[in-house]
């Protein structure tokens, strides 16, 4: 009886999945195929991977915004060969799977022409092997792992690189700050972080400074006390720490809590109004390096930062201006491009020469990567101070 109502039943479907499909036959009309065929040529999709949620959820918002921006200024001005642009984001949940994940679904199933993310470099390291191998162009708004880009000739990245990045921190620290003994603490999870360290000890090791003591952490700690008491001991005048905002905040707390009286420093991952929130008093007077300042008073920046405000309430951080670049580096590219097949767009990607963004003028090289100022930046009154620019 049951095997029976099972048969029944798959019969009825299929029956009944063979009359729905069969069903416009009868009728000899056009109409949805015509109908159909203009609205998918209508639209150039852009594929999004970002952390709209979980441990890193500022970066992914931020850079959702930047990028809606851009594409809605691009649209306003006639889109590109005559279609309109629609972006499709998948959120990540701050997870490296999840990033490659989205990556395959917006390139197999959805058909982008080109994948916009991640932030974070591990995440944008699970992604770029599925964007290569399918000739899919991506572009990283943000990662600054030298090791995003080495993946292939179709990943691409608006912004400078790690050993820039680190270099920048370690000569402030030195020439400016005059240490001689700095501390390191790191994310072990983290490539970002644990190539900024790397690169930070070295460059400031070359500059005559000394790193008397590197301490470890895994992306969602709660607890830094033992790593800061032993830090302490060393009696360091900086200590590093190349993280991102949620970590960073409770650490500067907690150090603060223990007496720490060392100056913190760290790089990009800091920059998130949500490290105020977390860090509050204990984050002042901390120095970072960054990729660009709000207080920049020339027209570019001031311009996206008065249309952002207007968009979305409130002053973009960095994530929000480099994720506006990228998007319109993909789409000026889009616009010299023959055609939108992968390779015709990497080619035209490839050759972004003086694009004036809002983070600074972006040229790539041939690895693919942004060659761009750096500027240094100091935490005063809850904000971001504009503190110095540092040249490639
Ligand atoms: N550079 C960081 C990384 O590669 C991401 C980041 C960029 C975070 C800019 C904040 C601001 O992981």
């Amino acid at each position: 009886m049951r095997s029976l109502g099972a048969v029944v039943a798959v019969l009825s479907l299929a029956f009944w999945g063979c009359e729905k499909k069969a069903a416009p036959a009868p009728a000899p009309t056009k109409a949805p195929e015509v109908a159909a065929a203009p609205a998918e040529s209508d639209t150039i999709l852009i594929g999004e991977v970002g952390s709209l949620t979980g441990s890193e959820a500022a970066f992914g918002i931020s850079t959702k915004n930047g990028i809606a921006l851009a594409v809605e200024e691009a649209n306003a001005a006639g889109g590109v060969k005559g279609k309109k642009l629609e972006v499709r984001v998948y959120d990540d949940q701050s997870k490296p799977e999840e990033a490659a994940n989205a990556t395959t679904r917006l390139i197999t199933q959805d058909k982008v022409k080109v994948v916009l993310g991640e932030v974070a470099s591990s995440n944008s390291l699970a992604m770029a092997p599925i964007a290569q191998e399918k000739k899919v162009p991506m572009i990283t708004p943000s990662s600054t792992n030298p090791k995003v880009t080495e993946v292939g000739d179709y990943i691409f990245r608006v912004c400078f690189i790690d050993p820039f990045q680190g270099f920048v921190m370690a000569k402030y620290a030195r020439d400016e700050l005059k240490f001689g003994k700095v501390a390191i603490l790191k994310d072990v999870k983290s490539a970002y972080s644990v190539g900024l360290a790397e690169v930070f000890e070295r460059k400031f090791t070359e500059m005559g400074g000394k790193i008397v003591a590197t301490e470890s952490y895994s992306k969602g700690d709660s607890d830094f006390r033992a790593q800061l008491t032993a830090l302490k001991k060393q009696k360091a005048e900086g200590i590093y720490v190349p993280g991102y905002y949620n970590d960073v905040g409770i650490i500067a707390r907690q150090a603060k809590e223990l007496g720490v009286k060392a100056v913190m420093m760290g790089g990009d991952g800091w920059d998130s109004d949500k490290l105020f929130e977390l860090g509050g008093a204990a984050v002042e007077g901390a120095f970072v390096s960054n990729h660009y300042s709000a207080e920049d008073p020339s027209p570019v920046v001031q311009n996206f930062i008065t249309k952002y405000k207007a968009k979305f309430g409130s002053v973009p951080d960095s994530l929000a201006a480099l994720g506006y670049d990228s998007a319109q580096v993909a789409i000026e590219a889009m616009k010299r491009a023959p055609d939108l097949s992968g390779p015709a767009l990497r080619d035209a990607i490839a050759q972004t020469k003086d694009f004036q963004g809002v983070a600074g003028k972006i040229s790539l090289d041939d690895k693919r990567n942004a060659v761009k100022p750096a500027v240094v930046l100091k935490v005063k009154d809850g904000k971001f101070a504009y503190v110095a620019t540092v040249n490639p």
